[in-house]
């Protein structure tokens, strides 16, 4: 599917603002480092033992996450930086789902209210069998008053494969650095031609999709 491909992208990409990182600049970086799971892994387990007898945080993805309607029912099996083609699936709680654009400078501009929680599933490969379960998941949770939040947004991986998976909140802007393509012109979904403000978010219910009953 090379519509979708990060190359599609790159090829129509705009000259770069000046001091602004590029699609190529921010991924080479990444490509660089390696794959972003094996880090969230990593990271995972290095702040299970450095918070070993330290109070954790509530469970910011909910027992119930799997209930929550979709944000896009495009299949997303195609190959990003990171996940290369295993298949990712996104759910979004009703408080997320409340979020309506404003226009503002002549800018559409979606503002997700404050307990909004994103969840993304990431499966071993790309045609799990009916009824695998994924391996982790990353989640964005609105929280602009957290004095961790970045844009807004906690940033969180959940490596789902440990026998007591906990929650790891990213401090560092690597998923916020990744995250800001998804308000200007990008490789992904309807690829955000007009772009509009949709914090931080690949795909927003209405514009991405429509909205899944
Ligand atoms: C290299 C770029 C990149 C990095 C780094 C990255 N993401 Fe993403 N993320 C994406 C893309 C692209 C999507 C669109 C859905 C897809 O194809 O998987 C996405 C989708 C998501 C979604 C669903 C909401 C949306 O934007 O549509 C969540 C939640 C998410 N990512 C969390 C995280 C977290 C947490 C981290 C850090 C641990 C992270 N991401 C790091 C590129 C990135």
């Amino acid at each position: 599917m090379p519509d979708v491909m990060l190359s599609g992208g790159l090829s129509e990409r705009r000259p770069a603002r000046p001091g602004r990182p590029t699609w190529s600049t921010r991924l080479g970086a990444l490509h660089a480092a390696g794959a972003f799971l094996a880090t969230a892994a990593l990271l995972a387990a290095g702040s299970l033992a450095s918070c070993a007898g330290k109070a954790r945080d509530p469970e910011f993805v909910p027992a119930d996450y799997a209930s929550w309607r979709k944000t896009t029912e495009l299949r997303l099996d195609y190959p990003i930086p990171g996940h290369e083609d295993r298949l990712r699936v996104i759910r979004m709680n009703e408080a997320g789902f409340a979020v309506r654009p404003v226009m503002l400078d002549g800018r559409l501009r979606y503002d997700f209210p404050s307990g909004a929680v994103i969840a993304k599933e990431i499966y071993q490969g790309s045609s799990p069998a009916p009824g695998e379960a994924p391996v982790s998941i990353t989640a964005m949770v609105k929280a602009p008053g957290d004095p961790r939040a970045l844009g807004g947004w906690l940033w969180i991986a959940k490596d789902l494969s440990k026998p007591f998976p906990n929650e790891t909140v990213f401090g560092d802007r690597f998923c916020v650095g990744c995250h800001a393509n998804a308000n200007e012109r990008h490789p992904y979904g309807d690829r955000n031609k007009a772009e509009e403000f949709r914090d931080y978010v690949f795909f927003v219910p209405s514009a991405a999709s429509p909205p899944i009953p």
